[in-house]
């Protein structure tokens, strides 16, 4: 299975996302922490991430995902659901670049905690 890199902003680690793989899939492999209330089923947005290099390598959305996005807090034009979100193939340049929405990082810190 061919892999890319991840680049994710603000984590100078390196990730790995293989095509046919979603983005939630390989943060959970990967130690990668991303929020998944609904264990990935697009019934929440807490997997919410933006994809600032790479989208065009991605499956499209769903009208499902959508309605979902519409939910989420701090939406733009580049939000995707990290676990509707799966690689098709490999993007322009081998790299994709995701973002995670800060107030889903800070729910993820908070939960740590407990
Ligand atoms: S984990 Fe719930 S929509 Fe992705």
């Amino acid at each position: 299975m061919s892999k890319v890199r991840l680049a994710v902003r603000g984590d100078d680690r390196e990730f790995t996302l293989a095509v046919g793989e979603t983005i939630l899939e390989a943060a959970m492999a990967q130690g990668l922490p991303l929020d998944h209330a609904c264990g990935g089923v697009c019934a929440c947005s807490t997997c919410h991430v933006k994809i600032k290099q790479g989208a065009a390598a991605f499956s499209e959305a769903s009208e499902d995902e959508l309605d979902q996005l519409d939910e989420a807090r701090d939406v733009g034009l580049d939000s995707r659901l990290g676990c509707q979100a799966k690689l098709l193939r490999a993007p322009e340049g081998g790299v994709v670049e995701i973002a995670v929405p800060t107030w889903n990082v800070n729910a993820v810190r908070e939960g740590a905690g407990h």
